[in-house]
């Protein structure tokens, strides 16, 4: 029995449609779609607006570029804004209706076009020498068949075609780990301080377990993490020529988001974070959380 035809992989499958696309259309509650206002998000912010930037900037008008996974459209609509013949993919039909919804009130103001299709990532089937960029952020590590996935996408880009992949490093190092449940357990968070104690007393040596796995967001949704024993990074380098290796700060992404502060208290301390954990990264200390990929074919 192949996936396609595996009930419970279907049932899966649909509640992963359904996680992500309630995600999708509670956050477009608050904030359009748009990195226009994304970038603002304090998560942004401190760790993905430099490297969005850097990779929009790679986008020419004219070009056909693809987004895997792409949720509520955001990134897919920020290379159409830039001229691209832009297209989005993802699982969630839900996701894709906030998308287009957005984009219909947007289309004036965008010089690309952009199309929304719902796919199975783990089935993909592109076109050969199709497409100029291709782009994937935060869900190569829900895939059950990552192999496949970089193979078709590596013959659906065009000679010297872009691959920008985004995702976790694979497992989180236990350093990493007590850094950020250390400075969550100082800083204030959702969490009282005296519901921190007693989690501490009560969970005591098994405490770095329970932060690994909040940091991994294990369970999260049902193919969280999925594709996290598949190393990503070194399928890609097989196939690709790796032009750029960016890699992401071991402890900041976990606390920015627990951080409960003001944005004017919060995002100098996190800056100065960052700082800090990506030298200690650079130097080898500490291995980075995440890691993003300019692969050319
Ligand atoms: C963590 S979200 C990332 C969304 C977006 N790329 C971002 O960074 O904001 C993962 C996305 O992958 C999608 N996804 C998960 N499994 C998928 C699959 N098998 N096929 C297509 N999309 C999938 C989800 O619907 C969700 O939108």
């Amino acid at each position: 029995m192949t996936h396609q035809t595996d009930p419970d992989y279907q049932q899966k499958l649909a509640a992963e449609a359904r996680l992500w696309g309630d995600e999708a259309r509670k956050m477009a509650q608050h904030i359009p779609p748009d990195w226009a206002h994304h970038r603002h998000l304090r998560h942004n912010v401190i760790m993905h607006a430099a490297d969005i930037d850097a990779l929009l900037a790679c986008i020419q008008p004219g070009m056909k570029t693809l987004e895997l996974g792409c949720a509520s459209g955001w990134l897919t609509l920020a290379m159409a804004e830039r001229g691209a013949d832009a297209t989005g993919l993802d699982l969630s039909d839900e996701s894709l209706q906030v998308a287009r919804d957005y984009y219909h009130t947007v289309r004036d103001q965008i010089s690309g076009q952009v199309t929304y299709q719902a796919v199975d990532l783990n089935y993909l089937d592109l076109p050969a020498s199709t497409y100029d960029v291709i782009v994937v952020k935060a869900s190569l590590h829900h895939l059950v068949r990552l192999d496949h996935v970089i193979r078709n996408v590596h013959q659906a880009l065009k000679p010297g075609g872009l691959f920008w992949a985004a995702d976790t490093a694979g497992d989180e190092h236990i350093l990493s780990v007590l850094i950020a449940g250390a400075i969550c357990f100082v800083l204030p968070t959702e969490t009282a301080y005296a519901d921190k104690m007693r989690a501490l007393l009560r969970f005591g040596f098994r405490a770095p377990s329970r932060v690994k796995a909040s940091i991994q967001a294990d369970g999260l949704s049902p193919f969280e993490g999925a594709g996290r024993d598949h190393d990503w990074v070194s399928l890609i380098s097989q196939q690709f020529r790796v032009e750029k290796r960016v890699d992401m700060p071991a402890f900041t992404g976990y606390v920015t988001a627990q951080f409960k502060a003001p944005d004017a208290v919060a995002v100098p301390i996190l800056k100065v974070m960052r700082v800090v954990d990506s030298a200690l990264v650079r130097a080898g200390l500490l291995k980075n959380t995440g890691v993003i990929l300019y692969a050319r074919r």
